[in-house]
């Protein structure tokens, strides 16, 4: 047995004739934040999609030990699989807390447990419990990305899979988030984090993945990985380029 809470293995994914993602292996153990690194079109949001059934695949994709082929979204959501996706996707014209409750998914929670839900979310986001009447589509960068997690968070979810979290938003927000997601792990939720970031990504995960061209083309420790001159050179920039 292999043990792995989530298990990817010679997954496909394709667009018609593309073949986005083209053999990937990756297994994530519960209790670890595990990231996936790579450029742009390299496969990452693709096979998110495909694990939370929003694309179909070809291989094997287990989640504690099921099969999740045969399953769609609401109900890889049950199981507690849940997507912050890459545009986060809110509703900019409802409030935040309207935004938190459609993120509790299941129409069958009761009101006492939807309650408390929501004020774990509060304790953990401050920020968006002072702004619960406030619409979404005046928060800024980061205080959407807090309330695109803790909508995820409000589906009790034990494997959360973050796409770019970083994304546009900057440094200091970006080491917030991240201290977030670590804490998140210390409280028992296991995460798969994609981000383009290599170098936050490295340093908040336990394992990495480097996906080209829908390939793994390394992966491992995730300090050995940033100490790797091969994953220096390409992804954690030896001369001085912008951050993006
Ligand atoms: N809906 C689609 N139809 C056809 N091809 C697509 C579609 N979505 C993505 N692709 C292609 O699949 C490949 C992987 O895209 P994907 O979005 O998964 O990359 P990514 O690693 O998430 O990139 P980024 O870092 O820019 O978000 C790319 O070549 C892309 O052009
Ligand atoms: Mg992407």
């Amino acid at each position: 047995m292999s043990g792995a809470m989530l298990e990817i293995g010679d997954l496909h994914v394709s667009y018609g004739q593309v073949d986005a993602v083209r053999g990937v292996s990756l297994s994530l153990q519960r209790g670890q934040i595990v990231s996936v690194i790579g450029p742009n079109g390299a496969g990452k949001t693709t096979l998110l999609a495909a694990a939370m059934g929003l694309l179909p695949s070809k291989g094997v994709l287990r989640f504690d030990g099921e099969d999740l082929h045969g399953l769609d979204v609401e109900a890889r959501v049950e199981r507690g699989l849940c997507l912050v996706p890459e545009k986060r996707e809110l509703f900019g014209e409802l409030t935040v807390l309207d935004n938190l409750q459609l993120g509790a998914f299941s129409k069958k929670l009761r009101s006492d447990a939807l309650k408390q839900r929501l004020q774990s979310v509060y304790d953990r986001f401050p920020r968006l419990a002072e702004r619960r009447g406030q619409r979404a589509d005046t928060l800024s960068g980061g205080e959407r990305q807090m309330l695109a997690v803790g909508r995820a968070l409000m589906s009790s979810p034990r494997l959360l899979m973050l796409d770019e979290p970083s994304l546009g938003l900057a440094p200091l927000i970006v080491r917030e988030i991240l201290s977030i997601v670590r804490t998140l792990r210390d409280d028992g939720v296991s995460i798969l984090l994609v981000e383009q970031n290599a170098r936050a990504a490295l340093e908040s995960s336990d394992l990495g993945y480097v996906l080209e061209t829908g390939e793994i083309a390394l992966s491992g420790n995730s300090h050995e990985l940033a100490e790797d001159p091969r994953v220096q050179a390409t992804y954690l920039g030896g001369g001085t380029h912008d951050d993006e």
